[in-house]
């Protein structure tokens, strides 16, 4: 990273995940006050993230800077419902968002957490495209900055690797992957703010049921855990009333790359109150459906 960035400033995007939050607490030991942190509240991100990912990283001696840019998100996913479409919003609207930063801070270069497997996806050395991760396919041809990515070559195994290496804690180096499109690729189809807040607050419950259940000891607390939402409304009955809400599809895989997964086998009383909650604190979520597709032939997220 000192090679790369010579004397120059740099900026790092941070979402949260583990691959971003690794990065961010290396660019820091080798940059020290030439790195300039940045977490982009897109308006999709988990029920508390911010907050909790400048915490964590203070401990790790990040100072991770927030900007709130959520309207400029929502606006430009606005009736838009293919997937690739929408990754390609959000990959753009991140680096001018970034560039924004970077034009205030004086930064050239733009550093990011892409590991392997996200180049690969995104159809690196001639394969086929599975995905645009919005860090790599999703990026405009035109940008102010020069791209770092000191883990592009490794997996996510290997950058927990890395952090305990480096001595940060088991919160950072063992934190569950989040994509960096955060919850649009749990939102399949059109993306509103209603949807967001509807979809956040099912993977929180979701988060925190496995979470439960595993430190209960009643499962192995699955590599990636949490909702996604489906635009398909189907009917149900609340009290003497018909309703007609949206579908609720919960998450759980085991993996140690990400490149293949196997559905985790989620206890039925956990299931039972992972659904229960969400139909009682969500009024909008009508019914709860529980994913048993490995990867291949699905992929982890639903988009
Ligand atoms: P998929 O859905 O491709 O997910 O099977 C594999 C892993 O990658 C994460 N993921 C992303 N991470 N940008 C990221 O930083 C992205 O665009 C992206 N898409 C998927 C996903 O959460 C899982 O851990």
């Amino acid at each position: 990273m000192r090679n790369a960035v010579g004397k120059e400033k740099a900026i790092i995007a941070v979402s949260g995940g583990v691959d971003s939050s690794v990065a961010a607490a290396i660019a820091t030991k080798a940059l020290g006050k030439r790195i300039h942190c940045v977490f982009v509240d897109t308006g999709l991100m988990r029920k508390g993230e911010a907050k909790q990912a400048k915490a964590m990283l203070a401990r790790a001696g990040v100072k991770l800077n927030v900007v709130n840019a959520s309207d400029i998100f929502f606006r430009a996913l606005f009736g838009v419902s293919d997937p690739e479409k929408k990754r390609k919003i959000i990959g753009e609207k991140f680096i001018r968002v970034f560039e924004a930063e970077a034009k205030k801070t004086g930064a050239k270069f733009l550093i990011q957490g892409t590991i392997a497997p996200d180049w690969i996806e995104s159809g690196g050395g001639s394969r086929d495209t599975i995905k645009s991760h919005h860090n790599v396919g999703g990026l405009p041809k035109k940008m102010g900055m020069r791209l770092c990515e000191p883990l592009r070559d490794l997996y996510k195994h290997e950058v927990r690797i890395v952090s305990r290496k480096l001595g940060l804690r088991s919160e950072i180096s063992e934190r569950q992957p989040f994509p960096g499109p955060g919850l649009a690729v749990r939102i399949v189809g059109e993306i509103t703010r209603e949807k967001a807040g509807i979809v956040r607050e099912a993977c929180a419950i979701v988060e925190e049921e496995i979470r439960a259940a595993s430190e209960a000891g009643k499962m192995e607390l699955p590599w990636q855990y949490f909702a996604a939402l489906l635009p398909t409304k189907t009917v149900g009955v609340r009290g003497d009333e018909r309703s007609y809400q949206y579908t609720i599809v919960v998450r759980a895989v085991r993996s140690l790359d990400g490149m293949t997964a196997n559905f985790s086998c989620i206890p039925p009383e956990t299931l039972q109150k992972i659904s229960t909650r969400i139909t009682n604190e969500i009024r909008f979520a009508g019914r709860v459906l529980y994913d048993i597709t490995n990867k291949p032939p699905a992929t982890v997220e639903l988009e």
